[in-house]
């Protein structure tokens, strides 16, 4: 059985998440979803990076420990999470104790190796990014990645010998065309990190102390980054001394980063692998953001949206649709409760909601709740419908593998619409009023379509919508064991009989009542 490992970043504990931030948890769990159904043996990692000046600093701000900080924010990380169905295998924290130990490891090692070497570090320091820029780098004196203010720093340090790792980084990048996607973060990096000259990066501080203390120099904190990143190995075991799930699951399949990271996850991380003489994860894909009408989110521009805001009104599936169906390959996402509504109404409501609830009903009522067999020579339109559902399976699956998420969603609903065209071409009542042979097969090919089509649906949404997916399957009666493989096996719609009545799955909002809704939680 083939292995898929997929991380997503470790988040700092600095608070609750918005929907923004929940993005990429949501999306790994959804491709992990997906190729667990495929069959593969799936592993997904999730966590919080705990260490740092920044993390002490906000401790001190709730009069804590930082200890007690990131206890409280850890159980509301798990909290959400369970709350959004993620399916996590396994939740690191770099405080855990098989981290530290391996961390300090990997610095002993670097350090034998002559990667990391001693110095002193001069410079200016962002503490929300928790990055190091060379007065150069600052754009009118402030961080070149947040706008935020840094701060002076001079500190005996030690460094990592990046430089010496530059080529053999660019070899790297170019004999793996799937190593970062999509395409234009990679010429990014080529162009603005690797190209003008990496510089050797400091890895530790000596100004605060929550952090990895370095074992053999213990004055010494290991730079949160390097901490950080070195999760994905060290959640496997890497350095411990049971390593079972790091012999069977590296090197990672899938790193899920958002773009404001991608320098340390395309730059850095490679480096330290190449250091510790390991393999490289296959894929490192760089995904956008989600923004608001007045950029980004942020509680003091009183425009943030939290998921279990949007989960207690409208439910997990049309909150986790949203989100996915909403940020492209190539742009940022935008929320804005107007977007949001339209979505529920049209997309959920008036498409899948009413396509199923149609199907059933129309069962129930011409054949007594039983999927009619499909007996006849297909026409014309059923021919049609037979050729699109076979498409829309390669098209999904083909936009699923290239991270094209927005767009796998879209030809579901393209798929959807041409499922509720159908009916209209049938006109399965006037089918039932006429009294002939002729058209009663047409009217059991329909209903056999219908189903047929709502069963497919339901398959391919799972990984996004496993809630609506099952409810989908529950109303058709359909009762199998649910995989990829069988979305072609149409035996499977072998004596099904639909539910007596069907709910809604999805029920019309009020436009104008949940855009206010929306717009009052934003100004909370
Ligand atoms: O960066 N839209 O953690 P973090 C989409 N600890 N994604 C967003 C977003 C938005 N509006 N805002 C944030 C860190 N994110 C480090 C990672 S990994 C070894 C260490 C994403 O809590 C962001 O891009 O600041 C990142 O992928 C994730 O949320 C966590 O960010
Ligand atoms: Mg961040």
């Amino acid at each position: 059985m083939d292995k898929y490992y997929i991380t997503t970043p470790i988040y700092y504990p600095s608070g609750r998440f918005h929907i923004g931030t929940a993005y990429t948890t949501v999306l790994a769990d959804t491709l992990k979803k997906y190729k667990k159904l495929r069959g593969y043996d799936t592993f997904m990692l999730t966590g919080l990076d705990e260490h740092g000046q920044k993390i002490q600093d906000k401790a001190k701000e709730s009069n804590l420990s930082p200890q007690e900080y990131v206890d409280i924010q850890a159980k509301a990380a798990i909290d959400l999470w369970r709350k959004m169905d993620i399916s996590y295998n396994k939740f690191i924290r770099t405080t855990d104790d098989y981290h530290v130990k391996a961390v300090q490891k990997i610095f002993e090692i670097f350090l034998a190796n002559g990667d990391i070497y001693k110095g002193e570090y001069e410079g200016w320091y962002c503490k929300p990014c928790e990055s190091y820029f060379t007065e150069t780098q600052l754009v009118d004196g402030k961080c070149p990645d947040c706008g935020r203010d840094v701060s002076k720093m001079k500190e005996e340090a030690y460094f990592f010998n990046m430089k010496k790792y530059a080529q053999k980084l660019l070899d790297y990048y170019n004999t793996h065309p799937d190593f970062i996607v999509p395409e234009y973060t990679k010429q990014e990096m080529i162009n603005n990190f690797i190209k003008p000259g990496l510089e050797d990066l400091c890895v530790t501080r000596t100004s605060f102390d929550w952090g990895i203390k370095v074992l053999s120099d213990p004055k010494h904190v290991i730079y949160v980054w390097l901490d950080a990143l070195t999760n994905y190995l060290t959640a496997l075991g890497y350095l411990s001394d049971d390593n079972s799930l790091f012999k069977k699951y590296w090197p990672a399949d899938v790193h899920l980063v958002g773009k404001d990271i991608a320098r340390f996850h395309l730059i850095y991380w490679p480096i330290f692998l190449m250091a510790l003489d390991l393999p490289l994860p296959k894929t490192i894909f760089v995904h956008n953001w989600f923004m608001m009408k007045d950029g980004k989110m942020s509680k003091s521009k009183g425009n943030v949206i939290y998921p279990e805001q949007l989960i207690d009104r409208y439910g997990l599936d049309a909150t986790k649709y949203f989100l996915l169906r909403e940020v492209p390959m190539s742009q940022d996402g935008l929320f804005s409760p107007e977007s949001f509504v339209e979505r529920y109404n049209y997309d959920l409501c008036n498409d899948l909601s009413n396509l199923l609830n149609r199907t059933v009903s129309m069962i129930n009522k011409y054949f007594s709740g039983k999927v009619p067999s499909y007996s006849g020579t297909p026409n014309d339109v059923d021919n049609d419908i037979e050729n699109c559902s076979k498409k829309v399976i390669d098209d999904v699956t083909n936009l699923i593998d290239k991270f094209e998420i927005a767009n796998a969603l879209q030809a579901i609903w393209s798929y959807i619409s041409r499922t509720n065209k159908y009916i209209d071409e049938t006109c399965p009542w006037i089918l039932a009023k006429n009294e002939n042979d002729d058209d009663f097969i047409k009217l059991q090919s329909c209903m056999y379509h219908l189903v047929a089509n709502l069963r497919e649906i339901a398959i391919l949404i799972r990984p996004f919508m496993t809630i609506t997916s099952d409810n989908m399957l529950n109303q058709l009666g359909i009762n199998e064991n649910i995989s990829w493989g069988s979305l072609n096996d149409y035996t499977l719609l072998n004596d099904l009989k639909v539910i007596p009545k069907g709910e809604p799955i999805f029920m019309r909002l009020k436009a104008d009542e949940e855009i206010n809704y929306i717009q009052d939680l934003m100004k909370k």
